[in-house]
């Protein structure tokens, strides 16, 4: 059985199917979607709120010509302290794939070693894999025109991520620049570098030491193609909120730093946005900036992953 919970559950084939299908998809959204998921059900557990990714699925499982079914973990059993396993195993006899969004990672591995349909990760506090794969495809659509080679066209490209280099979106970063070629480096405070646990993790990926820390955010944006950067207060870190903006405020995305990144790079950040604190509103508002595509992108990209997962023959 094919999961999608870390980027590297796609080997490189796979992941130039998936950005080549999307490419397909998104030019033909709305004219002859293939109805890969027809007459099928496919789960959406989220225990945190969403906009993009809640949205992007129910509607991306109707164009596929199946059926979204939204659980809040809270108004299922699984919130009244019924095992992950049971709740896999469970849906596993009603639907035909499970998107879920939490908060601890091994919740989602235990729901994929206990279900017997594809598991999606819709994000957790350790990684958000759909997020980046729409992001590298809103890269790859620009620096790959016209039926250019996607995957190949990040190659070698330099993404520098700032602030929180401790989170989700920072690590899942890591991770799919890794797998995708590209060179990345981390911006952000000293008490937010990766932690140990984190370089463990990267290690066993075959990925040692594959990122750059710096205190020093012009340094870590100096050559970057990309620049990045995600709210300082993710999803169950409210109680942190003064103490993060306090450490992080040195690391805001402003257009003086945005222009010390080559003149043709791109701004991207995985919204929502907090303006005033992350970045500023001129550079969300910048040529360069292209969140809205990427948001778009969700889409287009997870479509192309369930129509991948639903075709790989069950084991
Ligand atoms: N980027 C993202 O995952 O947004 P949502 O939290 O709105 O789903
Ligand atoms: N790091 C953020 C990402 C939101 C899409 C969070 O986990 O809240």
């Amino acid at each position: 059985m094919k999961h999608f919970l870390k980027e590297t559950d796609f080997k490189l084939h796979e992941v130039a199917g998936v950005l080549a299908l999307a490419r397909e998809l998104k030019a033909k959204r709305g004219r002859h979607t293939p109805p890969v998921l027809a007459g099928q059900t496919w789960a959406m557990i989220f225990s945190k709120s969403s906009t993009r990714t809640r949205v992007s699925f129910e509607v991306g499982i109707h164009e596929l010509g199946g059926n979204p079914l939204f659980l809040n973990r809270n108004d299922i059993q699984l919130g009244r302290g019924e095992s992950i396993e049971d709740t896999a195993r469970v849906l596993s006899r009603f639907v035909h794939g499970i998107i879920i969004r939490t908060f601890d990672h091994q919740d989602v591995e235990r729901m994929a070693a206990a279900g017997t349909v594809p598991i999606i990760n819709a994000l957790t506090d350790f990684l958000h894999p759909c997020q980046i794969y729409a992001d590298a495809f809103t890269l790859a659509e620009r620096w790959a025109p016209r039926g250019g080679d996607l995957l190949a066209s990040l190659k070698g490209r330099k993404i520098a991520f700032l602030g929180d280099t401790a989170c989700n979106m920072a690590y899942s970063w890591v991770l799919g620049a890794n797998l995708f070629g590209m060179k990345i480096s981390l911006g952000g405070p000293e008490a937010f570098r990766p932690t140990r646990e984190f370089d463990a993790f990267l290690a066993r990926e075959g990925f040692a030491g594959g990122y750059q820390f710096t205190t020093d955010p012009k340094e870590a944006v100096r050559e970057a193609d990309v620049v990045y950067t995600d709210v300082w207060v993710s999803m169950g870190k409210e109680e942190e909120t003064k103490e993060r903006i306090r450490t992080m405020s040195p690391y805001q995305v402003t257009a003086d730093l945005f222009a010390t990144a080559r003149t043709d790079a791109y701004f991207l950040h995985c919204l929502p946005a907090h303006p005033g604190e992350e970045v500023t509103q001129a550079v969300l508002d910048n040529p360069r900036s292209v969140i809205f595509d990427q948001a778009e992108n969700r889409l287009h990209v997870q479509k192309a992953i369930m129509a991948t997962l639903a075709q790989v023959p069950r084991a």
